[in-house]
């Protein structure tokens, strides 16, 4: 049976690394007789642009009729001083919380021929193999008020949460660590937010639940400080939004580079949304120099994820390790041995030949 995959590029390195993508899905689709189906929708800047608004009806709906959906990168200097609601940035949070994607699955996985060009030592990365699994649809980025007050002397931000948003999003982060190593990394700020100790209360009653996995708490501070020190104490983390923002970030840099990271949105029940943890990249957009390798990861997850195709995306996880094993690399990684510099579409043919 065809699956409907709709593609939103988005702006900048977004368009250069779906396409790519949409490469490596093609060679799958051939070598594994399956049958994609791709069409493409405006989000983001373009998308205020073409429609006037960062994220048109027919984009939503399109979606919601998929059975997966591929995001690039929104976002660029162009629309960078446009107001709070025609930023492309409000396109990608409407469509997370359009479909409900609580929750965002990033998997930072060190690749062996990568050890060197982490600047953190290598006897620190190796064998780091962690989940970050972020809220994605609460918190900081959806809290109201969020305004200027006091003709623009002062200004509101709010973090909220209800209890049942908690408790999916920890749900899913103890069944996480049950399908890998049985310990989950609670972090938050509970000696400050009242938020977090409402979270700290929530992971403490599950537990016993999930007797197999062991847990433990961390202070976000700390946690970003541990994360680059001492890599391979974590399994699986789960946190609030920004924090699983900036803590993701902070992680590419075991593996190298933001352009290794891929991800999954997901939903309780319904179609998921797979994007890469980087940006659309505005310093690079348009040179045709952008890592493919997160958005091709975040495609293999979809097939994992929504499609059940496990040896469909193990293969383009091989044909991406294969490939990097070759001492390819693309600019934004470093590699002072013999590496040959590649750029987006060399990176995707060779791992479009790998794969077939
Ligand atoms: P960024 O992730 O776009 O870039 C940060 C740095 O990493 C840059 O130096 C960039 O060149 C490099 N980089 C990122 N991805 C790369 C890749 N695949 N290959 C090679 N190098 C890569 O973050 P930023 O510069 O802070 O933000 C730029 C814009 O992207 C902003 O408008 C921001 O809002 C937006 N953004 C969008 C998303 C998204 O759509 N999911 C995520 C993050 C940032
Ligand atoms: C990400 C991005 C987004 C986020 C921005 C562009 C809204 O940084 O996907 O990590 O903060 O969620
Ligand atoms: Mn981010």
């Amino acid at each position: 049976m065809s699956k409907k995959i709709v593609l939103l590029p988005g702006d900048g390195i977004g368009a250069e690394v779906i396409y790519a993508a949409k490469e490596v899905l093609e060679a799958i689709s051939q070598k594994y007789h399956k049958v994609f189906e791709f069409s493409s929708y405006d989000i983001g800047g373009i998308a205020i642009d073409n429609h006037a608004t960062p994220l048109p009806d027919e984009t939503v709906e399109a979606c919601k009729s998929a059975d997966a959906v591929l995001l690039g990168a929104v976002g660029g200097p162009k629309w960078d001083n446009n107001p709070s609601d025609l930023r492309p940035e409000r396109g990608l949070l409407g469509i997370r919380k359009a479909l409900d994607l609580y929750a965002n699955l990033r998997p930072v996985k060190g690749f062996k021929n990568l050890l060197h060009a982490s600047p953190l030592k290598e006897e620190i990365i190796q064998g780091s193999d962690l989940l970050i699994v972020r809220e994605l649809t609460g918190g900081l980025y959806f809290g109201r008020p969020s305004e200027r007050l006091d003709d623009g002397n002062a200004v509101v931000d709010t973090l909220a949460y209800t209890r049942k948003e908690m408790e999916r999003i920890i749900d899913k982060a103890f069944q996480s660590a049950e399908l890998r190593n049985n310990h989950l990394t609670s972090v938050d700020k509970a000696n400050v937010l009242e938020s977090s100790k409402l979270w700290r209360e929530i992971v403490e009653e599950k537990k016993a639940e999930y007797p197999n996995v062991t847990v433990d708490h961390v202070l976000v501070d700390a946690a970003a400080m541990k994360l680059i020190t001492n890599p391979t104490q974590f399994d699986v983390i789960v946190t609030e939004n920004m924090f699983g923002d900036i803590l993701s970030d902070e992680a590419s840099v075991l593996t190298g580079s933001l352009g290794m990271l891929p991800s999954a949105s997901l939903a309780e029940d319904g179609v998921g949304l797979y994007e890469p943890a980087h940006g659309s990249a505005p310093d690079i957009a348009g040179k045709g120099i952008a890592n493919p390798i997160a958005m091709i990861l975040s495609a293999a997850m979809m097939l994992r994820y929504s499609f059940d195709m496990n040896e469909e995306a193990q293969a383009i996880e091989d044909a991406v390790e294969k490939v990097l094993n070759q001492n390819y690399h693309t600019a934004d990684l470093k590699n002072d041995n013999n590496g040959k510099l590649v750029n987006t579409t060399e990176m995707t043919q060779l791992i479009v030949d790998a794969i077939q």
